[in-house]
């Protein structure tokens, strides 16, 4: 899987454009993600349009120095530095290019309010909202990618090894977050992937519970999901640890996630769809008695976004798993009022299955 360069991108979204039913000659691009994907920008602000002929990169003052030197292929433009912004820039950039009838957007990306003053501005052409076009390219990743969610892994599985002796009696949910994120942070990651989820007891049925000042206490069931960002890629691992000691029902259920993600992971292959994934752990769990108390998908896509894209779900049958595909496969067990176990890894589909991208160990401890 070689890495791709920003050219061979923008080419592929100029055949991705004209292999829609209905052919888009010139595309808006506003996501920052697609923007950072297709040009190898990394600011906070740029619009991109793409005809057949051209690509301009329109960014502010803030980011033109910067945007020359990442954007290579593109044609740089400032925004004016009066009031008018983007909307005036795109507006010049329309009446400059009366070919242009019909401009493809991204609709997940432009408020409703936007898109009004995008036709009051340039009411001569038509606006075709799109979806996922970009993201549709970036749901295989490039070895570049896959290096850079590599560090991302190393990074948060470093930092957690880092902080697990504070996985005792007495240390608070929010306070052990913060350790975490301190030590992502200084371990090189830009930020964290997403707010780290630490759920100690019975909390710990809330799958996506807030780290709050609840102190672990003996016989807890303690759900930590974190993930580090790096190079603009995303990690997102999840561990539940028993605090002290666990009773049996605390192991029988944990061995039912564990079991789940170990069919689910021996099942991924090209070819597969993330439905019949999904369904090889919920089969499982429902089969063990547990199927109402898994609420959630499988997993999700996982990049430049933490949700990268479609996954393995009960509606993923139009994902078909190809190599080059990261995804997160985290079945989970919640109930209300005993607390929830989930055990996540971050896997690579590739030719002949999948590799497990993850390698902290993922048995039952009990600290
Ligand atoms: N691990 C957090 C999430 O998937 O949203």
């Amino acid at each position: 899987m070689p890495v791709e360069t920003s050219p061979a991108r923008l080419m592929k979204v100029r055949e991705a454009l004209a292999s829609r039913e209905v052919p888009l000659l010139a595309f808006l691009l506003t996501d920052l993600d697609n923007i950072g994907y297709v040009t190898g920008f990394t600011g906070s602000t740029a619009q991109v349009i793409i005809t057949p002929e051209e690509a301009l990169f329109i960014t502010d003052s803030r980011y033109t120095v910067q945007a020359a030197r990442d954007c290579v292929g593109f044609t740089l433009m400032e925004t004016p530095r009066g009031s008018g912004g983007y909307g005036e820039a795109l507006q010049n950039v329309l009446k400059e290019r009366p070919a242009i009838q019909a401009l493809g957007f991204e609709a997940a990306n432009v408020t409703v309010a936007a898109w009004e003053k995008l036709r009051e501005l340039s009411p001569e052409v038509e606006w075709v909202g799109t979806e996922s076009i970009v993201e549709n390219l970036r749901m295989v990743k490039d070895a570049g990618e896959i290096a850079a969610i590599r560090r991302a892994i190393a990074v948060a599985e470093a930092a957690f090894l880092s902080v697990k002796h504070l996985l005792v009696p007495g240390t608070r949910e929010q306070d052990f977050a913060l350790e975490l994120e301190y030590a992502m942070r200084r371990g090189g990651a830009e930020g964290t992937a997403f707010e780290s989820i630490v759920a100690s007891g019975t909390l710990g049925a809330r799958p996506h519970h807030h780290a709050g000042p609840r102190p672990f206490a003996v016989g807890d069931f303690v759900t930590i999901d974190w993930g580090a960002s790096v190079d603009g890629y995303n990690s997102d691992i999840t561990r539940t640890v028993g605090i002290g000691a666990v009773t049996l029902r605390q192991r029988e259920i944990y061995a039912v996630v564990l079991e789940a993600q170990r069919l689910a992971i021996a099942a991924v292959r090209p070819g597969a769809n993330g439905k019949e994934i999904d369904a090889v752990a919920r089969d499982y769990i429902t089969a063990q008695g547990f199927g109402d108390a898994f609420g959630h998908s499988l997993g999700h896509s996982l990049g430049r976004d933490v949700h990268d894209g479609p996954g393995l779900s009960i509606r993923g049958e139009g994902l078909i798993l190809a190599p080059g595909m990261v995804l997160t496969v985290e079945p989970g067990i919640y109930l209300e009022d005993w607390g929830g176990v989930r055990i996540e890894e971050d896997i690579l589909v590739t030719e002949t299955g999948c590799e497990v991208l993850t390698s902290l160990p993922n048995g039952l401890e009990v600290v």
